[in-house]
This record gives C-alpha cells, structure tokens and sequence, in this order.
C-alpha cells in the first residue's frame, strides 16, 4: 500500500459537508487501488479565526507544506469582514505553496441539465480546461487607499505580471493543448486596454508558441470569451488567462456545464516544490450552509484531480466515471432533489460496485 499524507481543510459553510463525501468516495476508490490517505485535518476558517484571531498560523502552514497534497472545501463567512480568510487564508495558501496553474476543467456531461440553447449545444463536445494563473495579477495585494470613506478617497488594486510569473503558466498551458486531441490554445486578455499587462501575455504566448508548433493558438479579450462561453463553448480546449479574468470565467464555464456544484478544481505545483490543492470551483454558500443541499459532485471530482496529480489516473478516472455515471442517473429520475449524504453515498456505491473504466 502506498500512503500520501493528505491536509483536509475543510473550512466553512458547505465546507465541511462537501469535504466529507469527497473524502468517504476518495477512501473508497483509494482502497481499490492499493493507496490510502492519511489525514491531518486543520482547523481553520471562521471558527478558529473568531476563537484565535488567527487565519492561517506560520506553524500550521509549516505542517502543511510537509503534507502530499490538500484537499480543501472552501473558506469564508458573513461573520467575517469579507477578505480576511479568503486572503489570509485561501489565497496565503495558493501563493506560499506556489500554486501557479490554477486548473479549472469543465465538461458538459450528457443529459446534464445546462442553460445553453440546444441548437448552442449541437455545436460540438464542450469539453475545455481553464488554466488560471493563480499566484499574479491583481490578486496580489499591491495597492492601498487613502482618505477612506472620505469624497475623496482613492482606492487602488495593482495587477503585477512577471515574465517568469507569466511564462511559467503559458508554457504549462501549452504542455497540456499538446497532450489534448484538438490541441489548440485560446489566450483571453483585455490587451486592447490593458496593454502593459496584456502585451507582456500575448508576446510571451507567440515565443512559446514556437516551441509547440501543433498547437493552434487563439486570442479573445475577455468580453468577446463570455460571448463565446455562452454561444460556442464547444470552440475552445484550453484556455490560458490571468488570475481575476480566470477566477470569473470559470464560474460562468461551471453556469455553462451543469451548474456550480458539479465545478472541480486544482491549484497546482507543477514544479512539486510544495504540495498541490484541490477545492471546488465554488464558495462556502453561506445561503445553504447546514441545510445537506450542497451538492458534493465538486468536491468529489477535486479529489480525482488530486489522484490524477499524484499519479493514479486509472483511480481517478474511476471518480469521474462513477460522477459522470451517477449524473446520468440524476438526469433520467424525476426524483426530489437530494441530500449532500445521498449524493455521496450514490456516488460512492458507484465506484465500489466498480464500474468499469471506459
Ligand atoms: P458561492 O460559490 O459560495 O455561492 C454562490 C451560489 O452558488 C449560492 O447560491 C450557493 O448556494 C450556490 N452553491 C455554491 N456551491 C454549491 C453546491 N456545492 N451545491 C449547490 N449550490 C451551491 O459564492 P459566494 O456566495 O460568492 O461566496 C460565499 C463565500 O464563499 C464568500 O465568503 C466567498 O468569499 C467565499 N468563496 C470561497 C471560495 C473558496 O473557498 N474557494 C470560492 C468562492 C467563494
Ligand atoms: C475561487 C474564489 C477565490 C478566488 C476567492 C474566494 C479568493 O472565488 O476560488 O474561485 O477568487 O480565487
Ligand atoms: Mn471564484
């Protein structure tokens, strides 16, 4: 048996309920594989923040460095001034970790319920990653204000791009249109307007570009790519973008393929210099917190992302069959909608009853 030792942070909100089916199909798939997950879980998040007035401690995130991986819920509570954990907490982690390729795929499986025309659907397979830059861009903290809440206050939010901080994930993003059958690269910016940040993105793509002479490489601004998201999804494969443009995309890429429940997502380490995360696209729904209406499919397929990352494919692959399995069920029963615990124990009988890898 090999054993990863896997961080859990939980966190808020539907946090904590996603998390546990995620991780009850992860043991279950991990047992058939030979693999088990010993698991340090943190405490962290709203609670210990209003206990401690702690986000994310120096010692802790020492611990965690030292782990395999993370699997985490999401972070962030009414209760708290908006910004504290998710700065001091989600994004401390992306950054210190060195989370540069935020992972975001999305796929319309059949039958799921989506608000795209049928004739927008007919176009072709939606089936597309987002790779988000995650440790640049205006989510860096660079900027301040002065005479607050005052008429004449001035408020400003510094986007950086690096050149190494750009290339690094365009040369990620290219690796992998090169391993997709349509190889092809779409680069969303806003270089008609932003153009110190987006001219240092679109020459960096051209240079790379020439490493990776079969894959076909695209650009869109970002107000042309929700045009496209909403009436030819099936046009892209893999989407290379900065930090904000990606992180508002790809809730409209999950809107687009089922809904925000079913989003999954990994801020990777390609390097491996520091262990990868995987989360949900989505938030802590503070709106059904507590109420088992969080839908765990997220949750459920980060943690194939993480096998996939850690090398076990065929285990992760038995995730996403037994999600894609189970939704097809959804989609065939009329049925009431399902508690958290009923959507992981479906999804979970699925990947014991072994279905097949295919
Ligand atoms: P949200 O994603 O939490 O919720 C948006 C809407 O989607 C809500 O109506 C919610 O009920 C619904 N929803 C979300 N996940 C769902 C699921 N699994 N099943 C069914 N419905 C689901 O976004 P928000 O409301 O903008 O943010 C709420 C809090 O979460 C804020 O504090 C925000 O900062 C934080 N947040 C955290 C993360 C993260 O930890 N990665 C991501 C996004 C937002
Ligand atoms: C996400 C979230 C985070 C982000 C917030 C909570 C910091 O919206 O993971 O998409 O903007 O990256
Ligand atoms: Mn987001």
């Amino acid at each position: 048996t090999q054993t990863y030792n896997l961080a859990v942070v939980a966190g808020d909100g539907i946090g904590p309920e996603v998390t546990e089916q995620a991780l009850r199909v992860l043991d279950q798939v991990a047992a058939q594989h030979d693999l088990a997950f010993a698991r340090t879980e943190y405490d962290l998040g709203a609670r210990r923040w209003h206990a401690t007035g702690e986000t994310l401690p120096q010692s802790v995130l020492d611990e965690i460095r030292g782990q395999d991986a993370i699997l985490l819920g999401a972070v962030g509570d009414p209760s708290v001034p908006s910004g504290v954990l998710e700065r001091g907490l989600l994004l401390k982690l992306r950054f210190e970790l060195d989370h540069y390729v935020n992972l975001r795929p999305s796929k319309l499986y059949p039958g799921v319920p989506t608000p795209l025309a049928q004739s927008v659907v007919d176009k072709g397979d939606i089936d597309f990653v987002v790779v988000r830059e995650g440790t640049e861009g205006p989510y860096v903290g660079n900027g301040g204000a002065i005479r607050v809440g005052t008429p004449q206050e001035v408020a400003t939010e510094v986007s950086l791009n690096t050149a190494f901080g750009v290339e690094r994930v365009v040369r990620d993003a290219f690796a992998r249109a090169q391993a997709r059958p349509r190889r092809k690269l779409t680069l969303v910016h806003k270089n008609n307007v932003l153009v110190h940040a987006g001219h240092l993105w679109s020459r960096t793509v051209d240079a790379v570009a020439a490493e990776f002479p079969e894959v076909a490489v695209d650009y869109l601004h970002v107000d042309a790519a929700t045009i496209f998201l909403a009436t030819d999804p099936a046009r892209f494969d893999v989407i290379v973008t900065d930090n904000l443009f990606g992180d508002i995309l790809t809730d409209l890429a999950a809107a687009i393929t089922g809904g925000i429940g079913l989003a999954a997502s990994g801020n990777v380490n390609p390097d491996r210099t520091a262990p990868s995360m995987f989360e949900p696209v989505h938030g802590s729904a503070p709106d059904i917190a507590g109420q088992s209406k969080a839908d765990p499919t997220a949750a459920i397929l980060s943690s194939a992302l993480l096998l996939d990352h850690l090398g076990h494919p065929e285990a992760a692959a038995q995730i996403s069959t037994a999600v894609e399995a189970d939704i097809a069920a959804r989609a065939g029963a009329a049925s009431a909608p399902r508690s958290t615990q009923e959507v992981g124990e479906a999804i979970g009988t699925l990947v014991a009853g072994g279905v097949s890898v295919g």
